[in-house]
């Protein structure tokens, strides 16, 4: 369905994300035909830069970050076509008319700010002195959304000075995976499971986010702020919040933003004897440390933390949470370990396999769950294991690429949609939930543990799900 025409403008323009996401999200969208050339994306940075400049770069940056679809050249300079683009100071004068005299009286605004949290006050402020910003536009905000509850706070306040919450988009790119909008699909748009989902019928589940990139070229922001704060703190709470949240009465951003609210605040603290922290290493400079530029440092580039959601559905059943770089595969998975049947009637046949439903974000999305039935053939009664498989690519080929997060979270904010955003209360509520665990190693001077690149992460980890007589599923 094609969006209203829009006035997009996108301060640090010219930073990776910019160049790797969402400036080829966008060409994605238009490509489709989702907008067309009554829409504009005005570059914006320090740089100075012209509009032919900042068309070529973009182009390039299509062509290497894009999707794997057919693409023409027309295609390419026919989204370019849209683009404008403005140096702006984000502290100082430059840039502000100009940015004023380019936006249409009745076209949609929308402000993307993809630059550092330290900046969102003074261009939300200059954007609203200015008049650039009318009551109907949407800021967008790219994360880290602060660093504790208390920058966070900050920001939220000094945003709220300038816009109202139902203008303000603060983006966990995570909520746009297709998967993860699945799973309130699989949950909540199906009889099956819904009357399984509690601590009666679900023994455990393990939430996994595996990256097998390091954190090459990205050090400066990384080694202050590691896994904790990169990855759990938001897109693992996320995926936490969805698995564990009661059915909103309705698919709408409060119902289902009240409903996260809720786990996060269910959540009980957790105990440095429940968290494994590593760092990877590796040969030859190529260790963890090695990348930080940092001999000393401290930061995990892996976490693994057992989570308990105290309220009635959850008491007694513990979410296991890990992510880490460098580890041996990339994988984001859900899965969720449903508990034996009370009795087994068929002692000698072989083990029950244990029904657990994985859902994968990263690779080959999709869903799967796995069986106990009977050994084909003529054994006898012999109990195997086998999985009711669903990869939606073969399930489901005809609907075609699955779109990146981004080309859906952009188009939700020109639809005005914040379903897949963080609500102000929910991140101060996450940092709330994070900041003393952080504090704990901090205060101990906790060493994270050594793990070799390529691994699945540290001994630590394993003996923390091991404790409770629980394993790991495999990584890759
Ligand atoms: C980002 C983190 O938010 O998410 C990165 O800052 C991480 O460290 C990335 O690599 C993972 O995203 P995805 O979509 O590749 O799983």
């Amino acid at each position: 369905i094609p969006v209203q025409p829009f006035d997009l403008v996108l301060f640090g323009a010219t930073g990776d994300l910019a160049r790797r996401k969402i400036l080829p999200a966008l060409f994605h969208r238009f490509q489709i035909g989702q907008f067309d050339s009554n829409c504009r994306i005005i570059g914006s940075s320090r740089s100075d830069l012209t509009a032919e400049a900042f068309r070529s770069q973009t182009a390039d940056a299509i062509r290497e970050f894009g999707q794997d679809v057919e693409t023409t050249a027309e295609e390419i300079a026919g989204f370019t076509a849209l683009l404008d683009y403005v140096a702006v100071d984000a502290r100082g004068e430059t840039g502000w008319d100009a940015i004023h005299g380019k936006l249409r009286e009745d076209a949609i605004r929308a402000f993307y700010l993809s630059v550092g949290p330290a900046l969102f006050p003074d261009i939300a402020r200059r954007l609203s002195e200015t008049g650039i910003a009318t009551p109907e536009s949407r800021i967008v905000l790219e994360k880290p959304f602060g660093h504790d509850l208390a920058s966070a706070r900050g920001l939220n306040a000094a945003l709220r000075e300038h816009f109202e919450e139902q203008q303000i988009y603060r983006i966990d790119h995570y909520l746009g995976k297709e998967t993860v909008q699945n799973l309130m699909a699989l949950r909540f748009a199906n009889s099956l499971f819904e009357p399984l989902w509690n601590s009666s019928h679900i023994d455990h589940v393990q939430i996994t986010v595996a990256e097998s990139i390091g954190i090459e070229g990205r050090e400066e922001y990384y080694d202050k702020s590691g896994a904790m704060r990169d990855m759990v703190q938001n897109h693992l709470m996320q995926l936490l919040c969805l698995t564990a949240m009661e059915p909103p009465a309705h698919f709408t951003p409060n119902a289902v933003r009240d409903e996260k609210v809720k786990v996060i605040e269910a959540l009980r603290p957790v105990a440095q004897a429940s968290i494994a922290r590593g760092q990877y290493r590796g040969k030859n400079g190529d260790g963890y440390r090695d990348h930080a530029g940092n001999p000393a440092s401290r930061t995990e580039s892996y976490i693994a933390l057992k989570v308990e959601v105290a309220n009635w559905r959850w008491a007694g059943t513990p979410f296991y949470l890990r992510t880490g770089k460098r580890l041996r595969e990339r994988v984001s998975e859900i899965a969720v370990y449903f508990r034996d049947p009370p009795h087994n009637i068929f002692e000698g046949s072989g083990p029950i396999h244990g029904n657990v439903l994985v859902i994968r974000l990263q690779p080959d999305e999709g869903i799967t769950l796995k069986t106990t039935i009977k050994d084909p053939g003529p054994g006898g009664m012999r109990l195997t294991g086998a999985n009711l498989d669903m990869t939606f690519a073969d399930e489901l080929p005809e609907s075609g690429r699955p779109q990146d997060a981004y080309e859906r979270l952009i188009m939700d904010v020109i639809r005005g949609n914040q379903t897949l955003f963080m609500r102000g209360d929910e991140v101060e509520a996450a940092w709330a939930w994070a900041d003393p665990i952080i504090a704990g190693w901090q205060d101990t001077g906790e060493t994270p543990q050594p793990y070799d690149s390529g691994s699945a992460g540290p001994d630590d980890s394993l003996l923390l799900i091991h404790r409770d007589g629980r394993r790991w599923r495999s990584i890759g």
